[in-house]
C-alpha cells in the first residue's frame, strides 16, 4: 500500500492497517522531514501535542514500513522552487506498483477572502505566518520580518475565530522569552523579539456562540502575563443567563465573559474578540500606496444570536479598523493532485476534498448496464484526514478518521474486493516505482536519514536550551546526510 503524506492521517492509517493485516506500506512525503502539521502547524508552545510523534516513530520502525521522504506525488512544482533536490513521482506511475493508494496529503494551501486589497503588503495568510514561525521550508520570510520590525506596526487584525487565529494571536502577544524555550524557528524568535505589536483584534463574522475556538485556547490567552482582554457587548450576543446554555458552551462563554487575569489598565499588550464583522476590504494609506493601513468590515446581524448555526444578515453599516498587519485565518485548503483528472479521481474544489463514501473509499461515477450514471467506490483508492473531510479537526479526530479509512481498507481486502491490480499478486512498491521513474538529482530520504536530521536538530537545540533547533531550508536538512 502507498500512503501519500506523513501527517497524522497517513501515520494512523498505516498503523491501523499494519496491526490488522500483513500489509507492506510505503509512505511518500514531499518534504525531507515527516509529521506534516504536527511539525509545521501545531504551535511551538504546545509541545505536549507533538507527543503523537512517538507513536509515529514506533510505526516507522516496523519491518514492513518504508518512508520515502523528499518525494512528492503528482506535482513536480511542489518540490522544485524551494527544494531543488526534491523528487516527484507521477501519480500514474505510482498506481502501477501498489494494490492500494491512500491519499493523506492534508491541506497545503490557504483560503482567500476575495475582497479588495487582499494582496497589499502587510496582509498575510495565517498559514504562511504559522509555517514561518514553525520553520516550514519555502516560506518567504523577508516581508514579515520587516513588517514586524516597523515601529508603526502596533496593531494587528486576525480575521477568523478558530484555534489557528488564537495561535497567531498568542504568538504575537506572548513574551518572546517564553517562546525561546520552544522549537520556534530562530528567525521567527528574532523577528518577534523586535515586534511592536501591542494590540490584536480577533475578528469574527458571527458571534461568540458561533465561534470555532475552544475553551483551553481562550483560557490560555486570558492567562498570558501582562496581556489584557477588552470586553464586548454581552447583552446582544449572549443569552441573559449563561446557566441556560449546554455545559460546554456555558463554560466557554464564562471564560470569554470573565476576561483576562491582567486588568486592561495594567496591560502592556491587549487583544479583543470583535464579533459580527464581515471583511469587506483592506486599504492602504494616502501616503504609502501598497501597504495596508486599515481593514473595513460590514457589521452583520445574526439570524439568531444564541443559535450556534446562525447565519449572517447584511446591515450595510461599515466599520473601519486601523491596522498595519492583517492575518486571514479562515481555514486551510486542499487541492487535487496532478494526475487526478487522467485517472478520473473526482475532487470537490469548493469543499477541498476527494469525493469519498465517508469511510475513506474514493468514489467515482461509472456507467451502469442500463447506461445511467451511478457512483461507486474506485477500487484501490482511499483517502484520510483533512483531504478526506476538509480542513478541520484536531489530531484526535484525524486519528479516528484515519482508523475508519484503515478499517474500510482491511474489510475490502479481507472480503476480496477488487484493488488496483484486481488481484493480490505481489507488486514492486517503491522498488518498482524507482526502476520506472527518473529520480536523477533527487535525494530520497529514508527513515534512518530522517533520524540523523532529527538528532542534529535536537543537539543544536540543546546548545540553545530548546527542544530542537529546526532546519528551515531543505538544503540544510539534506546537508546532514551528505
Ligand atoms: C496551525 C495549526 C495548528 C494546529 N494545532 C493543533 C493542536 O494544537 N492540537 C491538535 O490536536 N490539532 C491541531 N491542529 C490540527 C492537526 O494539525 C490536523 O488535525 C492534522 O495535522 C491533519 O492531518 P493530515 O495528516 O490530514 O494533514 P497534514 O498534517 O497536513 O499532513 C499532510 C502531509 O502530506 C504531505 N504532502 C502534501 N502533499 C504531498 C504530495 N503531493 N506528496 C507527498 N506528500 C505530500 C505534507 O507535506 C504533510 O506532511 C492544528 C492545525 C493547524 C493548521
Ligand atoms: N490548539 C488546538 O487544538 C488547535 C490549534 C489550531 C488548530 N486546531 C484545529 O485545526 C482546525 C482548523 O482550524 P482553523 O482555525 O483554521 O479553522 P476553523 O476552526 O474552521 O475556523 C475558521 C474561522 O474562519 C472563519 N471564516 C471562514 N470563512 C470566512 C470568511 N469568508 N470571512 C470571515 N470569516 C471566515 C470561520 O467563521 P464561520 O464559522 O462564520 O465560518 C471561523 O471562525 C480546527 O479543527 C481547529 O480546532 C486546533
Amino acid at each position: 500500500m502507498a500512503v501519500v503524506g506523513s501527517g497524522p492521517a497517513g501515520f494512523y492509517t498505516a498503523y491501523r492497517v499494519m496491526t490488522k493485516t500483513d500489509a507492506r506500506i510505503d509512505m511518500y512525503e514531499a518534504l525531507p522531514v515527516p509529521f506534516g502539521l504536527v511539525r509545521f502547524g501545531v504551535a511551538p508552545d504546545h509541545p505536549e501535542v507533538k507527543n503523537c510523534q512517538e507513536k509515529f516513530e514506533e510505526v516507522a520502525q516496523a519491518p514492513d514500513f518504508r518512508f520515502v521522504g523528499n518525494m512528492a506525488i503528482g506535482d513536480a512544482s511542489m518540490n522544485s522552487a524551494h527544494n531543488p533536490h526534491g523528487g516527484h513521482v507521477p501519480l500514474g506511475a505510482l498506481v502501477q506498483h501498489y494494490d492500494a493508494v491512500v491519499f493523506a496529503y492534508g491541506a497545503s494551501r490557504d483560503r482567500r477572502l476575495g475582497v479588495p486589497g487582499e494582496d497589499l503588503s502587510g496582509v498575510y495568510a495565517a498559514r504562511d505566518f504559522v509555517g514561518w514561525y514553525n520553520g516550514l521550508p519555502g516560506c518567504d520570510s523577508s516581508r514579515i520580518v520587516a513588517d514586524l520590525a516597523r515601529t508603526d506596526s502596533d496593531t494587528a487584525v486576525v480575521i477568523g475565530q478558530g484555534n489557528v487565529a488564537l495561535d497567531v494571536t498568542r504568538m504575537l502577544l506572548e513574551h518572546v522569552d517564553v517562546l525561546r524555550k520552544t522549537d520556534m524557528s530562530d528567525e521567527a524568535l528574532e523577528a518577534l523579539s523586535r515586534s511592536h505589536v501591542k494590540r490584536v483584534h480577533v475578528v469574527g463574522r458571527r458571534g461568540p456562540m458561533q465561534a470555532a475556538f475552544t475553551i483551553k485556547e481562550i483560557r490560555e490567552l486570558t492567562k498570558l502575563p501582562g496581556v489584557g482582554l477588552h470586553g464586548f457587548d454581552h447583552a446582544s450576543l449572549l443569552p441573559p443567563s449563561l446557566k441556560d446554555l449546554p455545559r460546554a458552551q456555558r463554560r466557554l462563554m464564562e471564560v470569554v465573559a470573565k476576561g483576562s487575569i491582567t486588568p486592561l489598565k495594567e496591560a502592556k499588550k491587549t487583544w479583543s474578540l470583535d464579533f459580527c464583522l464581515a471583511p469587506k476590504q483592506f486599504s492602504a494609506s494616502d501616503t504609502v500606496k501598497d501597504r495596508v493601513a486599515s481593514a473595513t468590515f460590514e457589521r452583520t446581524r445574526l439570524t439568531d444570536p444564541f443559535d450556534s448555526n446562525a447565519h449572517v444578515e447584511h446591515t450595510d453599516e461599515l466599520v473601519d479598523v486601523p491596522a498595519q498587519l492583517i492575518f486571514r485565518s479562515i481555514g486551510y485548503r486542499s487541492k487535487a493532485l496532478t494526475g487526478f483528472d487522467e485517472l478520473g479521481i473526482p475532487f470537490d474544489d469548493r469543499r477541498g476534498v476527494i469525493l469519498n463514501d465517508g469511510f475513506g473509499r474514493v468514489l467515482r461515477d461509472v456507467r451502469s448496464p442500463d447506461a445511467s450514471m451511478t457512483t461507486r467506490p474506485y477500487p484501490g483508492f482511499y483517502c484520510a484526514g483533512w483531504v478526506k473531510r476538509g480542513p478541520t479537526g484536531v489530531i484526535a479526530s484525524t486519528m479516528e478518521d484515519a482508523f475508519t479509512t484503515a478499517d474500510a481498507i482491511v474489510n475490502d481486502w479481507q472480503s476480496e474486493t477488487p484493488f488496483l491490480a484486481g488481484s493480490k499478486e505481489d507488486r514492486g512498491g517503491w522498488d518498482g516505482v524507482r526502476a520506472e521513474v527518473d529520480t536523477t538529482g533527487a535525494k530520497v530520504v529514508s527513515w534512518a536519514d530522517w533520524q540523523k536530521i532529527d538528532q542534529v536538530e535536537v543537539s543544536r537545540g540543546q546548545q540553545l536550551g530548546k527542544p530542537r533547533s529546526k532546519f528551515t531550508r531543505t538544503e540544510d536538512m539534506l546537508a546532514v546526510l551528505s
